[in-house]
């Protein structure tokens, strides 16, 4: 293990880092090429990546069986430490029933050489129950119980080791690791850093949140979400050019560092907020905002539930500090951006869109209300959900 930069710990103490280097890697290739291959789904593509890169510590690798029931039913390790979300490799019957636990396996993601992992154990997905506990609801269509449901029946536990980085690297100039983003903060002289996961544009109410937090800590870790989401989220691509629109006008270069959390989104709400926590720890970061609705989709969660959750916890359990806040939005009376727990004037002075109005004006060619959105992102937004339309349609 590497010595650990930062004013906070990594989750169970120590940073994981399982990328292999150098003759260790290349002897590892060399073995890859006659072990049984294993087909990555596009999550665990990431998973594997943030496992190795330590985003994921102190988990070494895909969950065991023991550890998988115990997440589901106690937002626990086996070893008691908190943790919210299974991180498994599905795999279908005919897969699993060609391996046995103790085998070395090739992690395949197509036809690229990603990673190798000695199975632990090989068990039946509990995909009912983990729905039911990880997502509150069974109903297919919410979009992460639809993935889990689509998933294959079997699930494999075990360390893994990645000697490629996964066949396409988006954004590689954003991609810090957490080794990387611990060295960033201390070199800025940062001690205290808020950590703001999205995976939206940055409205006037996610600015409005993010600047109000950086009031009371050093610095601001603009880190959206740009591993897979569902269909109908702006992509990542035109969401990563409008964030440098709005970094580069409205905010202090020297406050706020860019980078990419090249996760999968679960759409788990509350439970997705403690595990966006607990990554964004493992980068270094000491404090987390959560606000309306937080990693929620449709209606399945409750506005707050994902504050709620943080009260099972003890403070000291999860190290990182939670900074909560209300719904935000404009207020045309009071000029500014408010909650109601600042502002008298009611619903009818305020500004709302939802995401799918936001969607639908944008594919009009529409610019956003400017007291949604800023203009130099409206103007970036509207470009590139064109640009995209116009290219599907060709
Ligand atoms: S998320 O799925 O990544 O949580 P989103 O990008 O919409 O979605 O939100 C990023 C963060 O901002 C989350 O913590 C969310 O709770 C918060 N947030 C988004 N919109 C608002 C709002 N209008 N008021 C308060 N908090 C908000």
């Amino acid at each position: 293990m590497t010595r650990v930069v930062g004013s906070i710990a990594p989750h169970g103490g120590q940073l994981v880092n399982r990328v292999l280097r150098g003759t260790l890697r290349e002897a590892a290739l060399e073995r890859a090429q006659s072990l049984p291959k294993v087909q990555l789904t596009p999550m665990a593509v990431s998973d594997l990546e943030m496992i190795a890169v330590g985003a994921f510590s102190p988990l070494t690798g895909f969950m065991t069986r023991e550890d998988y029931e115990s997440v589901i039913d106690t937002m626990r390790l086996s070893n008691g430490l908190p943790w919210t979300i299974p991180i498994t490799l599905p795999v279908d019957d005919e897969t699993a029933a060609s391996l046995k636990e103790g085998q070395e396996v090739t992690l395949m993601d197509g036809d690229h050489v990603m990673g190798i992992m000695t199975i632990a154990d090989r068990f039946p997905a509990d995909k009912k129950r983990e729905a039911k506990e990880v997502y509150r609801t069974t109903d297919e269509a919410h979009p992460g119980v639809a993935r889990l449901y689509q998933q294959g029946n079997w699930l494999l536990g075990g360390e893994v080791f990645m000697v490629n980085g996964p066949k396409v690297v988006e954004f590689p100039e954003l991609r810090h690791e957490p080794a990387q983003t611990r060295r960033m903060f201390a070199s800025r002289g940062w001690r205290r850093i808020v950590a703001f996961q999205t995976r939206n544009p940055i409205h006037r109410a996610h600015e409005y949140i993010q600047k109000t937090a950086l009031e009371i800590v050093d610095g601001l870790f603009l880190h959206p979400l740009v591993g897979e989401t569902k269909a109908d989220d702006i992509p990542a691509d035109v969401r990563i050019e409008s964030y440098r629109a709005i970094l580069r006008d409205y905010y202090p270069a020297d406050r706020v560092l860019l980078g990419v959390f090249p996760a999968a989104m679960r759409y788990a709400g509350p439970r997705e907020a403690i595990f966006h926590a607990i990554a964004r720890k493992n980068y270094g970061c000491t404090h987390f905002i959560v606000g309306r609705d937080h990693a929620g989709v449709g209606n399945y969660y409750g506005t707050y539930d994902a504050h709620y959750i943080f009260d099972e916890f003890e403070p000291g359990e999860l190290g990182i500090t939670p900074l909560f806040f209300d719904y935000t939005f404009y207020c045309r009376k009071c000029g500014a951006v408010v909650s109601a727990k600042t502002c008298p004037h009611g619903k009818e002075n305020w500004v709302y869109l939802s995401g799918t109005q936001v969607r639908e004006m944008l594919e009009r060619g529409e610019m956003l209300p400017e007291e949604f959105t800023r203009p130099e992102v409206s103007r970036v937004l509207m470009e590139g959900i064109r640009a995209k339309k116009e290219k599907k349609e060709e």
